[in-house]
């Protein structure tokens, strides 16, 4: 039906007869006798000089044809690629029209967010969802190249499985033919990616939807997609390789310009540094560490095994008011208080506890975070995961730039620790990824073997695993891990997790079993194709870079979907409901 697409015309059509097919974005009179009508199609716009009786209005469906014509001079749009040029002597054809549209499609008004899903279809046609599903589309075709000149195989897995242990709530199919039971959709790819491996595919990938029942955020949609990947007699540095690779193709595609990767940072240095396992490098504000400094203190509440401090430059504008809404945050996020201090003139310290310490004490806070006149420090005590965590928080609050600014910062974080804690419940530990992941080489030996005594909650808590997150702007994009292939060390991790013969074999019998049949060892890794295009199109939440996501409560307003289902269907399944509560 067309010759060219409207948005790429330019002067080096002049002159030719053009058929274009689009959507009227916007009409104008001209005179009493012509009019322009902006004609939208996928690549852009351009403006038709129409006969002002032509009955076209926004949003109609048209076929134009007509030629190529240099605008009269002074009359140039520089605003847009096809501004030198405009259509004229257009037949106009109507191939539909359209209801005067519920909600504008200029990019620049604001439209409230439950309209736009709503009426997705039409939020679909402004600049921005174009843009950025055009960036996905790249993102996810770089990725595929990428993997597959690395030596990778596509492999679907199913949709319909047991369980998943990502550690989310499973959304569950129910079976008709098995009534009383229930398929689980994939957490994520993760046990079919490992059995691949037992047969033999060496090297698998997959752009995988992965769906979790968890509460939605910016970063978190029910449905999702990976990029999943794993790969048979490769190391941790290996698959980091692969990925890296994979990331660096995609953003290049996107920016134009290979961004650097900032290397490897251990967990532990993350939290030290930045309070955080998936740090914001884009500004400086790191935790620096405080602790000998009140080895001996007369202040109570510095007596404690970690005191750690932020600088935030330039904060002593804020008023008393704001610091204390920032020490109510500091509690609320788990901190028994927050010391603030404004840094005055000769590096006088302003604040409410200044009084409870020495002369040299408040000399070694000064220089030790080099502070100066008009900063405000920010101080807390407490057990040093609490003040990781607080003063990581609250460096983001104050310090973190918009998610457009500061370039793309691909890092790294390497040696995760094997369990994130003790469940108070059970008096176990809790996997910090997830329980096939391998400990640290350095680290296997103080685990001890089957039937051995349980090592001590800090020597476990210490143990490092062979686990790995890349980190874009304080995202985190991915995990993975080299995964355990040996039946001993499986056996004994299952035993410390307190996950006895009964359940293993329930849960993941198969596994175990295909393990005992010539496992190669194997790693692989997993990151979140949403996060990365939303990061690469500078966008704050996944749904801007999803072409029908859900809100922010797990609806869509366009087919209202989760609907109830008739009594036929619960029946056919062997469902009754309860009551609404
Ligand atoms: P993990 O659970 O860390 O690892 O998930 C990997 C990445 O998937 C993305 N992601 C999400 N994106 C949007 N919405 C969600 N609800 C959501 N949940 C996760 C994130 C995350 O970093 N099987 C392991 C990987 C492996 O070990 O190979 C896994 O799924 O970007
Ligand atoms: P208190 O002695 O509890 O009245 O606290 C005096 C000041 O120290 C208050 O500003 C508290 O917010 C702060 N504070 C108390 N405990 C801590 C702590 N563990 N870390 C940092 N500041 C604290």
């Amino acid at each position: 039906m067309r010759t060219h697409y409207c948005g790429d015309l330019r002067e080096a059509q002049l002159g030719a007869t053009v058929s274009l097919c689009g959507w009227v974005a916007r009409r104008r009179e001209h005179g009493a006798s012509l009019a322009f009508v902006d004609l939208r199609d996928r690549s852009g716009v351009v403006q038709c000089v129409v006969d002002g009786s032509v009955d076209v209005r926004n949003e109609y469906v048209l076929r134009v044809t007509g030629t190529v014509t240099r605008r009269p001079d002074g009359n140039e749009n520089p605003e847009i690629p096809t501004g030198a040029v405009e259509i004229t002597d257009c037949a106009v054809e109507i191939l539909s029209a359209s209801e005067p549209p519920p909600i504008p499609l200029s990019d620049r008004i604001d439209v409230d967010e439950n309209q736009r899903l709503r009426f997705r279809y039409l939020d679909l046609r402004r600049e921005r969802l174009q843009r950025n599903l055009r960036t996905r589309a790249k993102v996810n075709s770089v990725i595929r190249h990428s993997m597959e000149s690395q030596g990778f195989l596509e492999i679907e897995t199913p949709m319909l499985i047991a369980s998943t242990p990502e550690g989310a709530r499973d959304f569950v199919v129910p079976s008709r033919l098995k009534p009383g039971s229930f398929y689980a959709l994939p957490q994520s790819p993760q046990l079919f990616k490992q059995l691949s491996m037992v047969g033999g595919m060496d090297r698998y990938y997959q752009i995988a939807r992965c769906l979790r029942d968890e509460d939605l955020r910016a970063d978190r949609q029910f449905e999702f997609t990976q990029l999943d990947a794993e790969a048979s007699f490769v190391s941790g540095d290996d698959v980091r390789q692969f990925i890296t690779e994979a990331v660096l193709a995609a953003a290049e595609s996107v920016t134009g310009s290979r961004p650097a990767f900032l290397g490897d940072l251990t967990w532990n240095e993350a939290q030290e540094r930045f309070g955080s396992d998936k740090p914001d490098v884009r500004f400086g504000m790191e935790l620096v560490e405080l602790t000998p400094l009140f080895a001996t203190t007369e202040f109570n509440a510095f007596r404690a095994p970690c005191v750690k401090a932020i600088r935030e430059p330039g904060g002593a504008a804020r008023t008393r008011k704001q610091l204390d809404e920032l020490t109510e945050n500091a509690k609320r996020w788990g901190a028994k208080g927050l010391v603030w201090m404004r840094v005055e003139e000769g590096g006088v310290l302003n604040s409410p506890v200044s009084k409870f310490l020495s002369a040299e004490e408040l000399s070694s806070i000064v220089s030790t975070l080099e502070a100066e006149p008009g900063d405000v420090l920010y101080l807390v005590a407490d057990e040093r995961r609490v003040v990781r965590h607080v003063l990581g928080l609250l460096r983001l609050a104050l310090g973190r730039p918009p998610v457009n600014e500061g370039g793309l910062n691909f890092l790294w974080v390497v040696d995760f620790p094997l369990f994130e804690g003790i469940d108070p419940e059970t008096g176990g530990p809790i996997p910090a990824h997830h329980p096939f992941t391998m400990p640290h080489p350095e680290d296997i030996g103080s685990l001890g073997g089957l039937g051995d005594v349980v090592p001590s909650a800090d020597v476990l808590l210490a143990s490092r695993s062979q686990a790995y997150d890349l980190v874009l702007n304080g995202w985190e994009l991915g995990s993975g891990s080299v995964r355990i292939h040996r039946g001993d060390v499986q056996q004994r991790i299952f035993e410390l997790l307190g996950i006895g013969e009964a359940e293993q074999q329930r849960k993941f019998g198969f596994l175990l079993d295909a393990f005992r049949y010539g496992a190669p060892p194997h790693a692989g890794f997993a990151f979140g194709i949403d996060r990365l295009v939303a990061l690469l199109c500078g966008e704050e939440n996944i749904r801007e870079v999803i072409a029908f996501p859900k809100t922010q409560s797990g609806l869509d307003p366009l087919t209202n979907a989760p609907t109830e289902i008739d009594q036929r269907q619960l029946n056919e399944l062997g469902l009754r409901l309860l009551p609404k509560a």
